[in-house]
């Protein structure tokens, strides 16, 4: 972002060629960071080091974790909440052993800060009621519960050895570069494109909160201008159901969307709303709109 200047640090970004990674590698790199990356793809990105490579292997942990680095960010995950339904062992090896063992390494190497993209399903299922960073945690899928684990894993590192941990609960972040994704958005996306059905699972009137890629991006570098510990909730602090986004789908893209309703996925949430107030007090300020946003979509997939 304009206003940091991370001129002279070095951040190891993990996950750096996915979604999300790719807009973090190029807005870290814009605020003048040398930025690394280690993915088990190869990143398009230039300037840095590149490792290719699966982070659950102590090997490629012990190469992308360097004495010189300022910081990581780890984004590298199993993300599918319903594959983390199917095989609970995998998305613990990824979520958390590998987090462990990036953390231990960072400490080991005197990395000072460890910023950790989490979400808000840590919390559950709250109903209506809006989440924020005090509410208990209490995930309701294995994919959750991985997230959360690596949440407490930060907190003993913050208090045991000083470190600067801090947990990015992101709620549904969508932009740019997720074509391979398999989230809503991009599902919508792909109807328009291929005049397809798409599935609505339930009613449709679950809400979510819908964050744009360069508001993450922005929320990091608040975080990061901050040294906040702890976690962090970077929203939009607006929940629409998904029949609105659909509207808001067809809008954007000027066709129409056909719909079919099947049955609720177990381990939904309801809804999700959230209260960014936290991260508001430290400057962020999300500044996408829905409309806008989904343009920036549209135009990879048309
Ligand atoms: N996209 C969202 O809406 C959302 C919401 C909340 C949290 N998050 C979190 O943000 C992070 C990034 O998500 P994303 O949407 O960009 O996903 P993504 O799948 O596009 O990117 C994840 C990247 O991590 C890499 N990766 C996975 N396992 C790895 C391993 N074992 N070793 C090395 N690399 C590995 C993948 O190759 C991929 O490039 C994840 O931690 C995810 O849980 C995402």
């Amino acid at each position: 972002m304009p206003d940091l200047d991370l001129t002279g640090e070095h951040v190891l970004v993990t996950g750096g060629a996915g979604f999300i990674g790719r807009s973090v590698v190029a807005g870290l790199a814009a605020a003048g960071a040398k930025v690394s990356i280690v993915d088990l793809l190869p990143s398009t990105a230039s300037g840095g080091e590149s490792i290719v490579g699966d982070l659950c292997d102590p090997a490629v942990r012990d190469a992308a974790v360097t004495p010189d680095l300022t910081g990581i960010v780890h984004l590298a995950a199993f993300t599918s909440v319903l594959g983390s339904l199917r095989d609970p062992a995998a998305v613990h090896r990824v979520n958390v052993e590998a987090t462990a063992g990036l953390l231990e390494l960072a400490r080991l190497r005197g990395v000072p800060r460890f910023v950790l993209a989490s979400t808000n399903a840590v919390t559950g299922d709250v109903g209506d009621t809006p989440i924020h960073e005090e509410l208990p945690i209490r995930p309701l899928t294995p994919y959750g519960a991985t997230k959360a684990a690596g949440e407490m894993l930060l907190s003993g590192y913050a208090g045991g050895y000083g470190m600067t941990t801090c947990a990015l609960r992101l709620t549904n972040v969508y932009g740019p570069g997720m074509a391979h994704k398999d989230s809503l958005i991009p599902r919508l996306m792909r109807a328009v494109r291929d005049d397809g059905v798409i599935q609505v699972y339930g009613t449709g009137e679950q809400r979510r909160d819908l964050v744009h890629v360069s508001d993450v991006v922005a929320g990091l570098m608040v975080a990061w201008r901050s040294a906040h510990v702890g976690p962090l909730i970077i929203g939009t602090g607006r929940s629409v159901s998904v029949l609105d986004i659909i509207d808001a789908v067809a809008k954007a893209t000027g066709t129409p969307i056909r719909t079919e309703h099947v049955p609720a996925k177990p381990g939904e949430m309801p809804a999700v709303v959230v209260r960014t107030d936290r991260a508001a007090a430290l400057g962020y300020s999300p500044a996408m709109s829905l409309e806008d946003g989904l343009v920036t979509v549209w135009d990879e997939f048309r």
